[in-house]
């Protein structure tokens, strides 16, 4: 049921903050993470070295996001790698390894064969999944629920946060168990993860109206380009994905950094260009680097759509649109930033008269390899 909504999308674009704040509910005890289901399970993140996510698309992109946090929080190097390159390399795996998959549906077949290789390679695996009881959960050895409610979109959105905030709250648990973060630093990282839905909604009733009009006169629009650097990064492959799997537009996302290294090639006047900017707040040398790399990219005639926390003021000069999001903790601008890029797909999509929910060749759910 769309509950009035246009879309299953729009419904559940709306719903990002609940499927946040859902996640965390049950997970706080005394200001410190704690998830249940992983409780007795502390031996198992004493023993391991490494940590490797697996997934496919969207799910991919939240465990990108993850493992900024698990390797700062819980000083465990981690890896991410797309389920169906992970088991067809022979890699080097074993009981210090913690396999951590992700799975809107639980049921993504390559998602599956990778979490099944990895038992056979006496790995421990763990799942993050938003499907009870789903395949991908029952084959591991521990599950971390999303509770985003069901999503029906082909195109993956409320899950998406629900991931990213599931992956903090392991990352939060593991580094409580393993002592890397204070209790003070554990109770800091939880308040500002549980002052994300309500940042969400903020965006929701800003911005939305406004960049579904711009979307709008998008619609003719060939090829929209996505940049941004360190958590900006997967958020940009992510607003790329969207935009091509419900719009059918030639969509890109890059590293900002990379911009030199090749992609500035593409930059001709009047190409789109998102710009994921990071918070000056949180690191002013990278902050620089994204702002310059504006620079450069508006010399060339690029039509500049920055995404800025409220009151950054040194990317007006350089920006056609500039989409605010509010100030937030460290790692926690990802899910904020997200927002816009997914509102903008689908009005992007609609302003196309394009069925948002069920975009042409794609399922909900690959059930074949
Ligand atoms: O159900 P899963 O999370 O395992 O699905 C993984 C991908 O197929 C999925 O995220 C896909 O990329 C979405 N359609 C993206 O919007």
């Amino acid at each position: 049921d769309k509950g009035g909504w246009s879309s299953f999308m729009a419904k559940e674009v709306s719903e990002e903050p609940e499927a946040v704040a859902n996640t965390i509910r049950g997970r706080v005890r005394d200001g410190q993470v704690v998830v249940p289901e992983l409780d007795g399970m502390d031996a198992l993140f004493a023993d391991i070295s490494r940590i490797i996510v697996i997934a496919c698309g969207t799910a991919a992109y939240a465990g990108a996001v993850g493992k900024y946090a698990l390797e700062q929080w819980t000083r465990i190097p981690v890896d991410v790698e797309l389920a169906h390159e992970f088991r067809y390399r022979d890699p080097v795996i074993g009981p210090d390894t913690l396999v951590v998959s992700i799975s809107q549906s639980g049921e993504t077949m390559d998602t599956l064969m990778a979490v099944k290789y990895a038992r056979e390679r006496g790995a421990r695996t763990l799942s993050i999944c938003n499907t009870q009881g789903a395949t991908i959960p029952r084959e591991s050895d521990a599950i971390v629920y999303t509770h985003a409610g069901p999503e029906v979109a082909v195109a993956s959105t409320k899950a998406f946060v629900a991931q990213i905030t599931a992956l903090y709250l392991l990352a939060l648990h593991v580094a409580r168990v393993r002592g890397t973060v204070s209790s003070a630093e554990g109770e800091q990282h939880v308040r500002e993860l549980e002052a994300v839905p309500e940042k969400i909604s903020q965006i929701l009733d800003r911005e939305q109206a406004r960049i579904e009009e711009f979307a709008g006169w998008m619609a003719d629009t060939r090829s929209v380009l996505f940049l941004g650097r360190h958590v900006g990064y997967p958020i940009a492959l992510e607003g790329a994905l969207k935009l091509k799997e419900i719009s059918y537009i030639h969509a890109e996302g890059f590293a900002a950094g990379e911009l030199k290294h090749g992609p500035i090639a593409l930059i001709e006047p009047g190409q789109p260009v998102f710009v994921i900017v990071p918070s000056p707040r949180e690191s002013a040398l990278i902050h620089s680097k994204v702002v310059s790399n504006i620079q450069e990219i508006r010399a060339r005639g690029a039509r500049v759509i920055a995404i800025a926390e409220e009151g950054d003021a040194a990317v007006l000069p350089f920006a056609d649109e500039v989409l605010r999001i509010p100030l937030a903790g460290p790692l926690m601008e990802p899910l904020l930033a997200v927002v816009p890029l997914h509102i903008f797909a689908m009005g992007l999509a609609t302003a196309k008269g394009l069925d948002v929910d069920q975009p042409r060749n794609l399922a909900k759910s690959v059930t074949v390899e």
